[in-house]
């Protein structure tokens, strides 16, 4: 192996830029040269647009992109984003495009390529792979925390942990206007961040879509009936988090589920407290905010726990590729970095496409969703 290439492909999560500081560290060391492909597979259709020849695609030991002033390469770390640019739409159905990525990859001429991406961007470079004959190997990354046989991916403690801090903020608003702040938080179609966070951030009620896939209105009735015990305990105010892909009672998804949640507090809580049982007389003006947490979550200083798992998993993809060990996912398993062939991962991968359903990291049956339901 004399080069390798790099890039970040699908939306970013904070740690990516600690991954491409290790891959080059751990590659350097062995004597080879890191190219890195700007925003994700897009960057070999781009290569001859000219601003990004190989030679500007060379990660120096300095650091790509990043002045000499900030420290180079080691502060790469601390950054969230992708200096790489990363994209989360391309077109790789469209065989003339698919062509186009296939070229730019053979005029590079890399020996292996590392791909740092979410479950659909790795279904989408397997795909690439297999038609150019690529040798690879793939990171997960993703607050999501949804690639399937690890039991987590990069950037997902990092925004658990913002999402942590930003109920520890709401808390104290909340509580000096007696409200429910219902707080929407990302994952798509998963809903670990939610669970993960709600939990470690205290919220009082936590939906999210394996459990409540819509809301429909006995679950509203339950908020509600959950509220109304909280205020008999004396306590006014509450934290209600919603994972994004908890649908309307219609099934369809929305932008804004938290809107409908906190519209639907006010109403239910409403006709509960005018039905005349006792019980829920405290539920009378219920006064509700709903808070999409939004972008903020992919973004912040990635916890030392993210860096560490980027410095083992980059390193391990380096050690892949050394040892000739292509197509294959690095993972996180029982505390340790291990590897699956991609021959199993991208199968589970469309399957769950294919049955919109969300991929459950390692063990469907058990986890913190099973001890939720329970
Ligand atoms: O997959 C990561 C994620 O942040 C999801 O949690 C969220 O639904 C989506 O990406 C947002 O994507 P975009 O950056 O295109 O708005």
């Amino acid at each position: 192996v004399k080069r390798i290439g790099i890039l970040t492909s699908g939306g970013d999560c904070p740690g990516l830029n600690a991954i491409i500081r290790a891959v080059i560290k751990c590659a350097t060391h062995k004597g080879w040269e890191v190219f890195g492909i700007p925003y994700g597979t897009q960057g070999f259709i781009n290569l001859e647009l000219g601003h990004c020849t190989p030679e500007d695609l060379r990660l120096k030991e300095h650091g790509y992109d990043v002045p000499g002033l900030l420290g180079g390469l080691d502060i790469l770390q601390f950054l969230s984003g992708s200096i790489l640019g990363a994209l989360n739409k391309g077109n790789p159905s469209d065989p003339a495009i698919s062509q186009e990525i296939l070229q730019g990859f053979q005029r590079l001429n890399l020996d292996a390529l590392i791909a740092i991406g979410g479950d659909g961007s790795l279904d989408i470079i397997d795909d690439l792979a297999q038609k150019g004959q690529w040798r690879w190997v793939a990171i997960p990354k993703t607050i999501d925390n949804d690639v399937p046989f690890t039991e987590i991916s990069l950037g997902f403690d990092t925004a658990v942990n913002t999402v942590t801090r930003s109920l520890y903020d709401l808390t104290f608003t909340a509580a000096s206007h007696d409200r429910i702040m219902v707080v929407q938080v990302m994952g798509r179609d998963a809903g670990h961040l939610a669970l993960h966070s709600g939990i470690a951030g205290g919220a009082d009620v936590i939906l999210i879509p394996e459990l409540t896939p819509s809301l429909n209105p006995s679950v509203i009735d339950q908020v509600c009936r959950q509220i109304a015990v909280l205020r008999q305990g004396g306590r006014r105010f509450a934290l209600v988090v919603i994972a994004e892909g908890v649908r309307r009672p219609d099934g369809q998804k929305v932008a804004s589920i938290c809107d409908f949640l906190a519209q639907q507090i006010q109403v239910q809580s409403q006709t509960l407290c005018s039905s005349g049982n006792p019980k829920f007389c405290s539920l009378q003006e219920v006064d509700s905010r709903a808070i999409i947490l939004g972008h903020i979550q992919r973004s912040g200083v990635p916890t030392a726990f993210d860096r560490l798992l980027a410095a083992r998993f980059g390193r391990e993809a380096v050690d892949l590729i050394s040892q000739h060990h292509y197509n294959r996912l690095v993972v996180w398993e029982n505390g340790e970095v291990a590897s699956k062939p991609l021959t199993e991962v991208i199968p589970k991968i469309k399957d769950c496409h294919r049955e919109k359903k969300c991929p459950d990291p390692v063990d469907p049956q058990g986890g913190l969703v099973q001890t939720a339901k329970e």
